[in-house]
C-alpha cells in the first residue's frame, strides 16, 4: 500500500492480505527492493498514484488498485504495456462531488464563509456586510462532461442555470451547448468549474486567457484537479481580480499547496474533499477490496481502468 485507507478498510485488507505500508517504511527504496519485492498488488489512492520507480521495482506486479476515481497519478501507457491491470473507483462517488461543487459556487457567490466570519467577528451590530451576488440563472460553463460535470449540470439546472460545456470532443446525445473552444466558453459563463480529468492532455488547460475570458464577475471552481489550471495565472486573477473568485478543492503540491492562496480573499478553500463523505469513502474502499478480490478470483474486475 502506498498510503492509509480508513481503518473499515485496512482491517479487512490486513486480513485478506499480506500488507507492506510503503508510507510507513522507514527505508521505502529498501521495503520495495526487498520484503515487498514479490507483491502481485498494490493499493494506492487517486492524490498518490504510483511511482514509476516504484512500478519499476516490482516485477510481479499484476494488479493497481486505485482508491479514486482520478488514475492521472498512475502511468497507465506503462501499466498496459506491462500487462498490469488498473481499477478506480467511479461513481460510488460521482454525487459527492458533484455536491462539493455546487456548495463551493454557492459559497463563492453568496460569500458564506465571509458571512460566518462576520457573524463571529461581532460586527453584525456595528458594519455592513458586503452584498453577495446571486448564483440561481447564473450562466455555468463545465470543462469535461463526464459523470462529474453530468451530476454537476443536474444540479446546476435546478437551479435555472444555462448550461453548457467543453470537453475534447462533443458528447453526443448531451442536451447542453457545446463548446469547441474552453476561451468561448469562459467568454459566455458566470460559472466556470472544472470537472476533467488530470494528467498531461489537461495541464494547465485552464490558464490566463480563460481566465480573462471569464471576466471580473466570473468565478472559477476546481473539483477537478489542480493541474487543469495554470496556477500562476490563477492567483494573478484572483489577486487583480481579473476574475471574482474561486471555490478550490483540488491544488498543484497537495498537501502543500502554494501559501499565496491563504491570502486571497475572494477563494473559498478545501482539501481536496471531493469524496470526503464516510457514504463515498466506504463506498470507495469496498470497491478497492471488492476489485482486489476479483483479481485474485481469477474474475473480471468491477471497475477496470486499464
Ligand atoms: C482522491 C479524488 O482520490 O477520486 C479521486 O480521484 O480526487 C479523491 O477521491 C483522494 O485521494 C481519496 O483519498
Amino acid at each position: 500500500m502506498i498510503g492509509p485507507y480508513a481503518d473499515w478498510d485496512m482491517e479487512p485488507l490486513e486480513r485478506a492480505f499480506v500488507v507492506h505500508r510503503l508510507w510507513q517504511a522507514a527505508d521505502p527504496a529498501a521495503l520495495v527492493a526487498g520484503p515487498a519485492r514479490d507483491v502481485r498488488a498494490v493499493a494506492t489512492r487517486g492524490d498518490l498514484g504510483l511511482a514509476r520507480a516504484v512500478m519499476d521495482a516490482l516485477p510481479a506486479l499484476e494488479m493497481i488498485g486505485c482508491f479514486g476515481v482520478g488514475v492521472d497519478a498512475i502511468d497507465l501507457v506503462e501499466a498496459k504495456r506491462r500487462g498490469i491491470r488498473v481499477t478506480s473507483t467511479p461513481d460510488v462517488l460521482t454525487d459527492d462531488v458533484a455536491d462539493l461543487a455546487l456548495g463551493l459556487m454557492l459559497a463563492v457567490s453568496r460569500k458564506i464563509v465571509e458571512g460566518d466570519s462576520y457573524y463571529r467577528s461581532g460586527q453584525w451590530a456595528t458594519a455592513l456586510l458586503p452584498l453577495a451576488t446571486r448564483l440561481s440563472g447564473k450562466r455555468l460553463g463545465i470543462v469535461g462532461l463526464g459523470r462529474i460535470g453530468q451530476a454537476v449540470a443536474r444540479r446546476a439546472a435546478a437551479f435555472g442555470m444555462p448550461i453548457a460545456y467543453f470537453a475534447r470532443t462533443a458528447r453526443a446525445g448531451s442536451p447542453y451547448p457545446f463548446h469547441a473552444s474552453l476561451t468561448e466558453l469562459a467568454a459566455n459563463s458566470d460559472v466556470l468549474v472544472a470537472t476533467l480529468a488530470g494528467g498531461s492532455a489537461t495541464a494547465r488547460i485552464i490558464d490566463a486567457a480563460v481566465f480573462k475570458a471569464l471576466g471580473p464577475s466570473g468565478i472559477f471552481i476546481n473539483v477537478a484537479r489542480g493541474s487543469v489550471a495554470d496556477e500562476e495565472a490563477l492567483i494573478a486573477a484572483l489577486s487583480s481580480g481579473a476574475i471574482a473568485g474561486a471555490g478550490l478543492d483540488v491544488f498543484l503540491n497537495e498537501p502543500n499547496p502554494d501559501p499565496r492562496f491563504l491570502t486571497l480573499p475572494n477563494t473559498v478553500l478545501q482539501p481536496h474533499v471531493g469524496s470526503g463523505t464516510v457514504e463515498s469513502r466506504r463506498a470507495m474502499g469496498q470497491l478497492v477490496r471488492d476489485n482486489l478480490a476479483a483479481h485474485f478470483a481469477g474474475q473480471p474486475l468491477l471497475t477496470p481502468v486499464v
